[in-house]
């Protein structure tokens, strides 16, 4: 075998094997091989194995030193263009104030939504790109990326084409979505609203191919099950997956609406119950957990070991906003997963990479193997634990794509 570059002196080459969403149990199955090297060809994986079995020719070759080596990680969610800040909400919210109640008196996300209509193009890019630079070098080599914080079509457009912007300014693989989040403050105006979006808006994303989901905020201070159910018909009828921010704050029946509807996620999950847990077993629809937002906002854990227990695939997000997670690392909420869902290593690794993929509805990301784009992370230590262990220093020495080094 001919190839342009030998990767050795791995200690541990840590991926999952085969694509598709791994449920329960086998989210502890990961393949560890010792001493390993890898092989890249035309930025792709060729070859992955123990280094003493390579036996072909490369016209390169680097050592890593006795390094461990993972698959580039994959943040199926997060709110990364915003302008202005919440620290006044979390001021208030420090002193006593529930986030809910905020986001009720025209707060929250109001405000991020006034500040965001505020800004040029120009800036929400200038302001998001340190944001999605600090994921990458926390080891995101794929990040989904919402609008949300536009209301009006146009603006929510307009998120959408910084999102496209910004992904010509990273190596990064941006996945764009559109996020309806919340309802005109007036009930008289929200079936015009949701119309709007159903025959305007979301025709006119999938038309500028501007988004590959749509995304609704299912609670009490959001949107029902009945609106979000009309304008994921109208997703799926423009052909756009759909998936759900739901059960954060109260137990609202959004979950069982995406199982039925055959959404690729949904996300959050803190307020769900046992029974709902229960039905989340074996499913397509992967339960994305957000850790960042149970520590940010003090809301109960969702119920992460729970649901593996059950036998859901589980995945894990940065939910970065500047709301409910200013979490700016994908390895770090991989770590709070830990602390806080009750997750193991393994479990963390899998729901980061090859779930995290499957949220995204790609096979393609998350794993290290003959065929997929070389993205892969070379961590400081020689034990590939140190990227789920480590708090508050980065465990990521380089990170990898398509073969290429693209951050150090
Ligand atoms: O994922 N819950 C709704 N949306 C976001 C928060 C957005 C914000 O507070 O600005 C979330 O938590
Ligand atoms: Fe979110």
């Amino acid at each position: 075998m001919k190839a342009d570059l030998l990767v050795r002196g791995i200690s541990q080459l840590v991926t999952s094997e085969g694509s598709g969403p791994k449920h329960g149990s086998e989210m502890r199955r990961l393949r560890v091989i010792e001493h390993a090297a890898l092989v890249v060809s035309d930025g792709k994986t060729l070859w992955a194995g123990p280094e003493a079995d390579w036996a072909g020719q490369a016209s390169a070759s680097i050592d890593l030193g006795h390094r461990a080596v993972v698959p580039g990680l994959v943040d199926p969610h997060t709110h990364a263009v915003w302008a202005g800040d919440r620290l006044a909400d979390f001021d208030a919210r420090i002193s006593g104030v529930p986030y809910e109640r905020i986001l009720a008196s025209g707060g929250g996300i109001w405000s991020t939504i006034r500040a965001t209509a505020a800004a040029s193009s120009d800036e929400l890019i200038a302001l998001a790109k340190p944001r999605i630079d600090a994921l990458l070098h926390s080891g995101a080599t794929v990040i989904e990326v919402k609008s949300g914080y536009g209301f009006l079509s146009d603006a929510e457009i307009r998120m959408l084409q910084v999102i496209r912007t910004l992904s010509d300014t990273t190596r990064a693989r941006i996945v764009p979505t559109l996020l309806i989040h919340v309802p005109p403050r007036e009930p008289s105006k929200r079936a015009a609203y949701v119309s709007d979006v159903c025959q305007t808006l979301i025709p006119e994303v999938a038309r500028q191919k501007l988004a590959k989901a749509v995304d609704v905020f299912v609670e009490r201070e959001a949107w029902s099950v009945a609106e979000a159910e009309s304008i994921f018909a109208a997703a799926q009828q423009h052909g756009l997956a759909i998936k759900l921010h739901t059960e954060q704050f109260n137990r609202v029946g959004g979950l069982e609406l995406g199982l039925r509807m055959g959404a690729l996620s949904v996300d959050h999950l803190e307020a769900c119950s046992s029974e709902q847990v229960a039905i989340m077993s074996d499913r397509k629809t992967m339960a994305t957990i957000l850790p960042g937002v149970s520590l940010h906002l003090g809301l109960p854990p969702a119920p992460g070991r729970a649901l593996i227990d059950a036998g859901a695939a589980l995945a894990v997000g940065t939910d970065l906003n500047p709301g409910s997670s200013p979490v700016f690392s994908a390895s770090i909420a991989l770590a709070l997963s830990i602390r806080l869902n009750g997750l193991t290593a393994q479990e963390a690794l899998v729901a980061g990479t090859v779930n995290a993929a499957c949220a995204l509805g790609m096979s393609d990301a998350g794993r290290i193997e003959p065929g997929l784009s070389a993205d892969f992370l070379v961590l400081h230590g020689s034990d590939w634990r140190e990227l789920v262990y480590t708090l508050g220093a980065n465990p990521v020495r380089e990170v990898w794509i398509g073969g290429a080094r693209v951050a150090a």
